[in-house]
């Protein structure tokens, strides 16, 4: 990430509820988030903390109930759903845990589906899909069903697939969730590859080995920012030496915070803690 990169991501006070009455929950509360341009963002916290929430609101996949999202200067909820979508598909690339490949679509077909929402004809989309394919040595695999693919291979057509659009934000929710340790390297090793080009990467992860990748390494809980920590890489060394604080978000997290860091095991050190109140 270079200094005074622009800010992608603003959030602030952002809100997301489900459900009414009794059956109400809070999956986000009062988020405030800003993430700028180049940065590699891992998310980590437990099971239903909120963090695929927070990546659909990101991804424009859903809406909060309240706050403001601002995305790449621009107001998000003043902007119609149509513009919405038309951002999304210029901009944002997604990876998902499960691929979420189309089961009874050619490979290349899948990589080149987002262009159809750019309107490109079918030999241009094949052309532009092809090149990509080429990248992640799938060529050979171009008409291969899905299912004909080991899972390290049909993540690599998922990721061929959200880069398709030269989106400038990709967002991945668990992509090596469902790989093996091999399959998670090369994927991972790809991801880096595109973040070294300049985009910027928000991934959701369970595994604390991956915030080695991470240029910043956010912890939630319970729908909202527990600890955030911007990670200083060491370029003779894959493990982040040190580290400045961004942001806690309650005075009170301090604590839980060292706790939590020891639970997952990350080998991210902290060299210094600001609290600030928001
Ligand atoms: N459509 C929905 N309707 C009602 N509640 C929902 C809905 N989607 C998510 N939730 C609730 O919001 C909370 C946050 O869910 P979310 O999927 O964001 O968690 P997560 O941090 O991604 O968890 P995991 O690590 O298990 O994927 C959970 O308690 C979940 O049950
Ligand atoms: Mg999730």
């Amino acid at each position: 990430m270079t200094r005074g990169s622009k800010d992608i991501i603003k959030l602030k006070s952002l809100t997301k509820r489900y459900g009414v009455g009794d059956a109400e929950y809070f999956a986000l509360k009062d988020l405030n988030l800003t993430i700028k341009s180049g940065e590699f963002v891992v998310i980590m916290g437990p099971s239903g903390c909120g963090k695929t929430t927070l990546l659909n609101m990101i991804g424009l996949l859903d809406r909060p109930t309240s706050g403001e999202y601002h995305f790449d200067g621009a107001s998000v909820e003043k902007i119609s759903r149509r513009r919405q979508a038309r951002l999304r598909s210029s901009k944002i690339g997604f990876i998902f845990q499960s691929f979420n490949l189309i089961p009874g679509m050619p490979v290349i077909d899948n990589v080149a589906l987002p262009l159809v929402y750019c309107g490109f004809g079918k030999t241009r989309r094949h052309k532009i899909a092809s090149k990509i394919l080429g990248r992640f040595h799938l060529n050979e695999r171009e008409f291969y069903m899905p299912h004909q693919l080991s899972g390290g291979q049909q993540q690599r057509v998922a990721i061929a697939r959200s880069l398709v659009n030269s989106p400038s934000v990709i967002l991945a929710d668990e992509p090596t969730g469902n790989l093996d340790s091999r399959s998670s390297h090369i994927v991972m090793e790809e991801l880096k590859e595109i973040h070294s080009q300049g985009n910027t990467i928000i991934m959701v992860t369970h595994n604390a080995n991956l915030t080695t990748y991470a240029t910043r390494v956010i912890n939630m809980l319970d729908g909202t920012i527990f600890t955030d920590l911007k990670t200083v890489v060491d370029k003779e060394s894959p493990v982040p030496k040190a580290e400045t604080v961004v942001k806690k978000s309650r005075r009170r997290t301090k604590e839980r915070g060292k706790k939590s860091e020891k639970k997952t095991g990350t080998k991210v050190k902290k060299a210094k803690i600001e609290v600030k109140e928001d």
